[in-house]
């Protein structure tokens, strides 16, 4: 291992350069892998604008009922026009989500911790390969805890994810969470985001943050952008826009829109940034205008 005393600062990220490796597959980092990751990725990222809309909705695997996904068997009919992936655990995925509905799965499969303990970075891999197969999942949502106590099994579960993922052809996000003592600065997530691809993650769940373009710059696997907290949805859609116009392929948010007043029209209106170049006056004019 490396000797990290005296370290040289990484800065030669070269944002304006496009990844080298793309071939002709529409990607980021998939171009060398078989046809049925190939298949599952196409199933997340649209192959005209190369982007998602993923919507979370996996906050009960900690939070249990949570403020505007009471009844997932009500909303997630109401959004599934609008998104390109459904976010979410088996549970609510196998009871809530009609079988014919023709949207990406990301499977959380990792859980272990409620909002009742004070470190929530101690999970396991809770789904195995066979049930993930068996749901169709497009892909495995790790959630992986850098520089936390739990680091270990984080990254535990994310390599023995990406073992069966790549025996089986399944893609795996590995979603960064952001333990209560780090900060959400670059260089952290610059780290966990390297990090995670570089054990074989094939999509990056992350935030945004300073010197974003570097984070995307440095990973050589598409970063989708957590939504986070609620915000007013003006400057929820000007993070969408503002992460898509530096490099990140789409957005995975949860209560951004579930705690809009209006859920289907916020997903409409991130929709049309994510995929249709609407920027985010002009989506936000349209979720005003829209009933
Ligand atoms: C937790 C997750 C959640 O899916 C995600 O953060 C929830 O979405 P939002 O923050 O937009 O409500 O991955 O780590």
């Amino acid at each position: 291992m490396a000797d990290v005393d005296g370290l040289k600062v990484a800065k030669d990220y070269k944002v304006d350069v496009p990844f080298a490796n793309q071939g002709d597959f529409h990607v980021k980092g998939a171009n060398n892998l078989d046809w049925g990751m190939k298949k599952h990725l196409s199933n997340i990222f649209d192959p005209v604008s190369g982007n998602t809309v993923m919507f979370a909705f996996d906050h009960g695997y900690f939070m249990g009922s949570t403020a505007g996904l009471e009844r997932l068997d009500v909303l997630l009919p109401q959004l599934i026009p609008y998104v390109d992936v459904l976010m979410g655990t088996r549970g609510a995925i196998r009871t809530c989500v009609p079988a014919n509905c023709q949207k990406g799965i990301a499977l959380r499969t990792t859980s272990g911790s409620s909002m009742l303990n004070d470190d929530l970075s101690h999970e396991v891999l809770a789904v195995d390969i066979e049930d993930v197969i068996r749901m169709n999942a497009d892909c495995m949502a790790i959630q992986t805890f850098i520089g936390a106590d739990g680091q270990l099994s984080s990254l535990d579960n994310l390599s023995k994810a990406v073992n069966a993922g790549m025996r089986y052809s399944v893609p795996v996000m590995g979603v960064v969470a952001v333990g209560k003592q780090m900060e959400r600065t670059g260089r952290f997530f610059k780290l966990a985001t390297r990090i995670l691809a570089e054990l074989g993650a094939n999509i990056i769940k992350t935030y945004n943050c300073e010197d974003f373009e570097e984070v995307v710059a440095a990973c050589p696997v598409p970063i989708v952008v957590a939504g986070g907290k609620k915000l007013p949805e003006k400057e929820a859609l000007e993070l969408a826009y503002e992460v898509i116009s530096k490099g990140a392929r789409g957005v995975d948010m949860g209560r951004n829109i579930f705690q809009s007043q209006k859920p289907a029209v916020m997903a409409q209106a991130v929709n049309m940034v994510v995929h249709k170049g609407a920027t985010a006056k002009e989506a936000y004019e349209f979720f005003q205008e829209t009933e």
